[in-house]
């Protein structure tokens, strides 16, 4: 199957109304131009989720799932994208001919997939048959030592990598080229380069899958305390541990229903709790947890328990973590499992009943935070006060609800011995510093473009740090989707490279690419930006700003290009600082020259050439 020609999608995306077709899943209810509804995709009480008909989005507040109807499709069904398409197309009967003109790239790319997770899964079933045939004996004795069922064994597909060199290369030598098993990392060239051996020997294999549950890598457990030990396959184009979670396809669903996921630290210790009927769990692959892990968590719910071993080397580290998560818009809380033991062995020696009340104890990231650090310095002096208070604010200021905020306000107060109210006025003072700073899903860019916008862009005239340019470029995104005009008025002055913000650059880059398709509807460029970007875009187009002058929407306009321009020819300047002094003193007469040269037309741009036609002022 080729790719679905583009005119066709959009075809597709114009007969089709995305309130119907949500509406097949949610219970929407009419509220000014939005529709509202329970989000399928995280647990809530209260409707979040937004469809916005006018721009054929939706977006959900609460857990910042967002995209066009095919997107909602692919989420909800877990269709991949042709598939998403050959579904709305049936809905609104337009048919996809078969023999389009194909794109050979696009072809070639899929082609090659293919054939990678092939090998991948032809592995995988080499293995779990070594499980369950002789060469498996020790290692099937082994499992059941550990306590594993067979019925959980077959959840997981566990396998078994014979000891030898050769055994998977022999296999599959009929099926799959040398090279290929090679690029997923199955196999490994010897120092001489002459020749080949199986990466994995003897050892317990488990399977890593991605979301659709298709196995897309190994791990692989030693029998014996042999280092290491565990082998992984190596990071390739086809693997990326960033991106995966052990054990989420088994999970996804226990995790949506019960409201809240719980990440452990171990492949071994998803698989006890799954046996023990706790699933709602998933492991990082022996890395600290990565955004791009916790947004795909998001998808499914908002409350993540962190169960790591008690043993933990640079709690610092998890704590930083701790902090990724929840300026993503997660509620976060950690579980300390007593006597160091892990989840695996702490099931096993109290039974899953005492697992399951110790998940209902556990405390949150504040409370986490005060206790590793007063242990690490008892705060008596003034100082070690404002150091432990300083740390907690951020998370303080995060958090959602009031009453939490208060309880958490209190525990950091009994920690550091003072009075709430200094805590309070600490946190009054924290928010005032950081005034819509963009830290999060839940600031929004509303937040910065109500009624307090004048005073925002006060702010934004006098100062010109990072913070305000990242507030700046949200802004300025906000106003842009919202109006044509404005858009135009912007192309002329920015390019993708001044947004500090990857995703925003991205998506200013696509709405100059895509000028026309833009101004009639932001969902047909969805489908052509990355799972991030898609997320932004929807939160963006659904609190465009509206009910402001033209004028003065033009004028914020112009600040905000103002700011973004001071700051990248601030940068720019340092840089070009730095090669002149490197420049001297490697004597180049003819780069200092040339350097001086772009300085001055940085800052005297009426005297150069580059800056012509850029007078900012003669703009608005
Ligand atoms: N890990 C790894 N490579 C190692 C050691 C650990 O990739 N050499 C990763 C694995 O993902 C492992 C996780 O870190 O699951 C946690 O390690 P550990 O607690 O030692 O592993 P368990 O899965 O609990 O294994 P076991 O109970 O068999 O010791
Ligand atoms: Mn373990």
């Amino acid at each position: 199957m080729g790719r679905i020609p583009d005119e066709i999608v959009a075809e597709i995306l114009q007969k089709t109304d995305i309130v119907q077709v949500v509406s097949e899943y949610v219970n929407l209810k009419k509220s000014g131009k939005y529709y509202f509804g329970l989000c399928p995709f995280h647990q809530e009480d209260t409707p979040s989720f937004s469809v916005t008909p006018d721009k054929q989005i939706f977006y959900c507040f609460g857990c910042s799932a967002g995209g066009n109807v095919f997107k909602f499709l692919m989420l909800k069904e877990g269709l991949a994208f042709p598939e998403a398409v050959y579904a709305v197309a049936q809905k609104v009967a337009v048919h996809i001919p078969e023999n389009y003109p194909v794109d050979e790239h696009y072809l070639r790319k899929q082609k090659k997939k293919q054939q990678v997770y092939s090998v991948i899964e032809q592995a995988a079933a080499f293995f779990n048959q070594c499980l369950v045939s002789s060469q498996g004996q020790e290692a099937r004795k082994y499992l059941q030592n550990r306590g594993i069922t067979r019925a959980v064994m077959e959840d997981f597909k566990i396998g078994y990598a014979p000891a030898g060199w050769d055994k998977l290369i022999k296999q599959l030598s009929t099926t799959c080229g040398i090279n290929e098993l090679e690029q997923v990392g199955l196999v490994i060239k010897n120092q001489q380069g002459t020749n080949y051996y199986d990466r994995f020997r003897n050892r317990i294999m488990l399977p890593i899958f991605d979301i659709s549950g298709k196995v897309v890598g190994f791990g692989g457990r030693s029998l014996d305390d042999s280092h290491p030990k565990y082998l992984n396959t190596p990071e390739t184009p086809y693997f990326n541990k960033r991106y995966l979670l052990y054990g989420l396809h088994l999970s996804r669903a226990a995790i949506r229903e019960q409201g809240f996921a719980i990440v452990l630290e171990g492949y071994m210790d998803v698989i006890a709790c799954r046996q023990f009927g706790v699933e709602n769990v998933v492991a990082s692959l022996g890395t600290a947890l990565t955004k791009e892990q916790v947004q795909l968590l998001m998808r499914y719910t908002d409350e993540i328990i962190i169960a790591y071993d008690a043993d933990t080397a640079g709690i610092q580290a998890t704590i930083r973590g701790l902090d990724v998560i929840q300026q993503l818009g997660c509620r976060v809380k950690v579980l300390r499992i007593p006597d160091g033991l892990d989840p695996d062995d702490y099931m096993r020696t109290k039974g899953s009943e005492e697992w399951k009340k110790l998940i209902k104890q556990t405390r949150s990231l504040v409370e986490f935070k005060l206790e590793v650090l007063s242990k690490e310095v008892t705060p008596t002096s003034v100082a070690e006060k404002i150091a432990i208070i300083e740390q907690v604010l951020p998370n303080l200021a995060a958090i959602k609800s009031a009453i939490e905020r208060e309880e958490s306000i209190k525990k950091v107060a009994t920690t550091v011995n003072t009075s709430w109210e200094v805590v309070l006025s600490e946190l009054k003072k924290w928010h005032h510093g950081n005034a819509g700073k963009v830290t999060s899903s839940i600031t929004n860019i509303s937040n910065i473009s109500n009624t307090s916008n004048t005073a925002n862009i006060k702010s934004l005239k006098f100062q010109h740090d990072q913070k305000h340019r990242n507030q700046a470029e949200y802004l300025l995104m906000g106003l842009i989707l919202g109006d044509y005009e404005l858009f135009s008025l912007a192309q002329k002055e920015l390019t993708m490279e001044q947004f500090q913000n990857k995703e925003l650059g991205m998506i200013f880059k696509l709405l100059v690419e895509t000028n026309c398709k833009f101004k009639q509807k932001p969902a047909q460029i969805m489908q052509y930006l990355e799972e991030n970007a898609q997320q932004l875009l929807g939160r963006l187009i659904s609190e465009t700003i509206s009910g402001q002058e033209q004028s003065e929407k033009a004028k914020i306009l112009a600040d905000c290009i103002k700011v973004m321009q001071e700051s990248t020819g601030k940068k720019r300047r340092a840089q070009l600082l730095q090669q002149l002094k490197e420049a001297e003193q490697r004597g180049e007469k003819q780069q200092v020259n040339d350097l001086l040269q772009e300085l001055q037309q940085l800052f005297c741009p009426r005297e150069g050439e580059r800056h012509a036609g850029r007078n900012k002022a003669g703009l608005f």
